[in-house]
């Protein structure tokens, strides 16, 4: 099925996902292209609208990144964003220069004109802004519609030809009304009515895949993480017991984990797929003894996953699809290979060389997480499977900080556990925000660190391990910082496990950004 469709032209923003994100929230789908997108293709899509991204380059500069001008001769509407305003200012006879004061951060705008963008926008609004050149006068044709105190364009348009710049950055939650003015263009300027719903999106794939696979069989990696767990259900409500989803226990999981991703999806669960659970711990254990470079236990359970997962391949014999959890994120950072680059690490596991299929299917390719999760709701997965936090692929082996031995996965698996436990009472309790709430911490979880120390308990010298915990804000994972947890929980937490995990003696709070530190602990 065709969607309506919007274009963001992306000019190397920080902010690009966000602003397909924002833009799909009003219910339209949107794409994000690269700008040296040929504009062939681009007219080939047929977009409702079109939205320059910003940038972190000077329109004037030498190499800045420019589009041809054909495309504002195309009749669809176009939006520039920060960098994508002063091209469009630059390229239709205005002028950018740099402004004699910069603005960052939370600015008074003013509205000067409620024009296309801003019709159920209050007079003065917050936004946010980010810029150090700004538009010093107007192309021919446009009027300024908000301005702040330095900068005279903070909002412009040509009403005629459905083309506006916004300075400001509506995309940015920080933009008390972005979302509204978004809303506009896509509705109001663009005239799109909004048929990009996840119900609609189930149905569609669903019939894509069952024609695309027909009697094939289908081979499907499930680690119990939230994208390979939607794709799965998704995979066999679309074709039922051609599924095989085999799921490589390596005994780095958190504590009972195993247990309950083979009760959902186990013959004991509620999905009609076959299920194989691969107890490979010991193996992994025996592979890693004696081994404190992380890099090397990072390759070492990498490999060995994937070598397992080849030997149960072929015990069922040749497939004719692999099923990939990959979500769109990935697609635009290994795609347009500009803004973001992935850490090598985060791609262990890979492909697996020897096994025998015909095409991978990515049934999840085209969504953000949060519509992942939306999906996975409207699939009737538990909630607590879909807004599950990260967890990484070699697992506790990158939170026990030297050597992997079987007691210390049982100390920090223990740890662990009272820790995610305790922080949920205080969730429920209104202590600690939620998801989905301002300032819920993205990651938490238990680290055994490989010191020892000296204690006192019951009138006896102990001479053992100090775990650590960690909770952080972040989005994106690429940046964030330690969440500031109450101390009542800290201490609750403390006083468990201490007195319950055996061979603890003490607990440290990590209050370490990223950067200097990373999420993990290896
Ligand atoms: P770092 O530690 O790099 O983590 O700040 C950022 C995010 O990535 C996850 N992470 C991994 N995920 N394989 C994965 O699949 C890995 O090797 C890996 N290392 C880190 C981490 O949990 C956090 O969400």
């Amino acid at each position: 099925m065709r969607h309506e469709k919007i274009i963001v032209l992306d000019f190397g923003g920080q902010y690009n996902q966000l602003i397909a994100r924002r833009v799909r929230e009003c219910g339209v789908y949107c794409e994000v292209m690269p700008y040296t997108t040929a504009f062939e293709e681009i007219k080939a899509e047929a977009p409702k609208g079109i939205i320059f991204t910003g940038g972190p380059n000077s329109v004037y500069g030498e190499d800045s990144p420019q589009y041809t001008k054909d495309i504002y001769d195309m009749g669809v509407p176009i939006l520039g964003i920060c960098y994508g305003a002063q091209l469009i200012a630059h390229q239709l006879g205005g002028s950018v220069e740099t402004a004699p004061v910069s603005e960052y951060g939370r600015t008074e705008v003013e509205i000067d004109d409620k024009g296309g963008l801003f019709g159920s926008v209050s007079d003065r609004t917050i936004c946010w802004m980010s810029h150090t050149d700004y538009i010093s006068r107007l192309p021919e044709g446009f009027v300024a519609t908000a301005h702040t105190p330095v900068c005279p364009v903070a909002a412009m348009e040509n009403r005629e030809r459905r083309i506006y710049g916004l300075q400001l950055h509506p995309e940015v939650m920080h933009t008390v009304e972005g979302k509204e003015m978004l809303r506009a263009f896509v509705k109001d300027v663009c005239g799109c009515a909004g048929d990009w719903q996840m119900g609609s999106f189930i149905d569609d794939t669903i019939s894509a895949i069952r024609e695309k696979v027909g009697n094939g069989r289908v081979l499907c990696a499930l680690s119990g993480g939230v994208d390979s767990s939607v794709a799965a259900v998704l995979m066999s409500r679309a074709v039922g017991k051609q599924l095989t989803c085999v799921f490589v226990d390596h005994g780095l999981l958190r504590k009972d984990e195993g247990d309950e991703v083979e009760a959902v999806f186990g013959p004991s669960g509620s999905y009609d797929l076959n299920f194989v659970r691969v107890n490979a711990r010991q193996r992994f254990y025996d592979r890693l003894a004696g081994v404190t470079e992380p890099e090397e236990k990072r390759k070492i359970i990498g490999g060995e996953f994937i070598r397992v997962f080849e030997e149960e391949a072929k015990r069922i014999g040749a497939v004719d699809f692999l099923v990939q959890g990959t979500i769109y994120p990935d697609v635009i950072e290994s795609g347009l290979g500009k803004s973001a680059v992935i850490k090598s690490h985060h791609n262990v596991g890979g492909l697996p060389d020897h096994v025998d299929f015909r095409e991978i299917i990515e049934p999840l390719r085209m969504l953000f997480k949060d519509e992942v999760r939306e999906v996975g709701l409207k699939l009737g997965m538990p909630e607590y499977l879909v807004f599950r936090q990260p967890f990484p692929g070699p697992g506790l082996g990158v939170r026990i900080v030297g050597e992997v031995t079987e007691e210390k996965v049982r100390i920090v698996q223990d740890a662990d556990a009272i820790y995610r436990e305790e922080i949920a009472k205080a969730m429920d309790a209104g202590l600690i925000p939620k998801y989905g709430e301002e300032g819920t911490p993205g990651q938490y979880f238990a680290a055994l660190t490989n010191m020892r120390s000296v204690g006192v308990m019951g009138d006896f010298r102990t001479y053992d391990y100090a775990v650590a915990l960690r909770a952080v804000l972040t989005s994106d994972f690429m940046t964030a910082e330690a969440a500031q947890l109450p101390w009542q929980v800290l201490q609750t937490v403390t006083t468990r496990i201490v007195n319950e995990v055996k061979h603890v003696n003490r607990v440290f709070y990590d209050c370490t950004g990223k950067p200097p530190g990373t999420i993990e602990f290896e």
